[in-house]
């Protein structure tokens, strides 16, 4: 129920028909399907009408760094989250984040430290000069499970550059909003707030690093880290911060939520690496959601021809 009334809560009036034809014809087909005594798969089909029926963004530019695997379908990428403000459980964020972010207030980012060009901007403001893409990327979570996203952003170098960082800048530092009432997950201390991340300058300058403002053809809901989180496809999911509100460049490398809620579970590169273990259970075989079979996990998370020679010469086992 909540999932109906949050996604007709984001459309226009305009819309609206598009998205009750939509799930007219999701009604249809699903009847259908059953007919035929088909199950899951014309569902998976499906996954790709529910953003094009409601699309915000037209015209956009499909990403070349895109994967073809079969998408995810909307309704998973969209109920079965982790965002620890609004819950622990993988439900609890399409429940509790209805309201978020609150719309009547414009969203700032601040972008400061070893920069020569700092500044607070409106997130409009902000990602107006830089080219939207359409990116299709996976995203592997340390549980064990992955989806393929259709995600849409922008380039996260792009946006860097634009502060010019100065020689100090080793490492950027991402903060989410800290903000109980609106995250009333921060109540509880499950993690230390505001969730922090971090990145190797040169890791959030690699063309696959990714700032998103949506996905599946509209703006991303709350469970999914409106209005802006990052994306890096090639590690694990807990390093895509979502609802970001400052960026900063640093010298020392950041010390994340997740490292020091668990130093020997979570180190700060976290990159999907089927060779080494969680301390707790293995990460060579994931499940892709809505996949009955689990696959293996591949290094990289499959990304490594862009982004292994980030890592020549490292000890991946010791820099977890
Ligand atoms: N960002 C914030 N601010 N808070 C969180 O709890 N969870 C992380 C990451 N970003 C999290 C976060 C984890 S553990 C994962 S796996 C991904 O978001 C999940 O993204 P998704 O729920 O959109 O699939």
């Amino acid at each position: 129920m909540y999932f109906k009334k949050n996604k007709l809560g984001l459309l226009k009036e305009h819309e609206i028909t598009d998205e009750k034809l939509y799930i007219n014809r999701r009604q249809f087909i699903n009847k259908a399907t059953l007919l035929a005594g088909i199950a899951a798969l014309p569902l998976q089909a499906l996954a790709s009408s529910p953003g094009r029926a409601i699309s915000k963004y037209k015209g956009l530019q499909k990403s070349p760094f895109s994967t073809v695997e079969d998408l995810t379908s909307y309704d998973s990428v969209t109920t079965y989250n982790n965002f620890y403000e609004f819950g622990v459980d993988k439900n609890d964020p399409a429940k509790n984040a209805t309201e978020f972010p609150d719309k009547s207030e414009p969203w700032r980012v601040v972008i400061d430290g070893e920069c020569d060009n700092p500044g607070e901007y409106d997130l409009e403001k902000l990602i107006k000069p830089f080219t939207l893409e359409e990116r299709i990327y996976r995203l592997r979570c340390v549980e064990g499970w992955s989806m393929v996203i259709p995600w849409i952003g922008f380039s996260l170098a792009d946006l860097l550059k634009q502060a010019q960082p100065n020689s100090k800048a080793k490492y950027v530092e991402f903060n989410t909003l800290y903000n109980p009432q609106q995250m009333p997950g921060q109540q509880s201390s499950v993690l230390k707030w505001p969730y922090v991340e971090g990145l190797r300058i040169d890791e959030a300058m690699n063309p696959l690093s990714f700032l998103a403002t949506g996905l599946y053809g509209n703006e991303l809901l709350g469970q999914n880290g409106a209005p802006l989180r990052l994306v890096t496809p090639w590690k694990y999911g807990f390093k895509s911060i979502k609802s970001i509100t400052q960026i900063r460049f640093v010298e020392k490398e950041p010390v994340s939520s997740w490292m020091v809620a668990g130093p020997a579970e979570y180190g700060f590169y976290s990159n999907v690496n089927p060779d080494v273990s969680h301390p707790r259970w293995s990460q060579s075989r994931e499940r892709r959601i809505g996949e009955v079979l689990k696959r293996k996990t591949t290094l990289f998370n499959g990304y490594e021809e862009q982004v292994g020679h980030l890592y020549t010469g490292m000890d991946l086992k010791k820099h977890f």
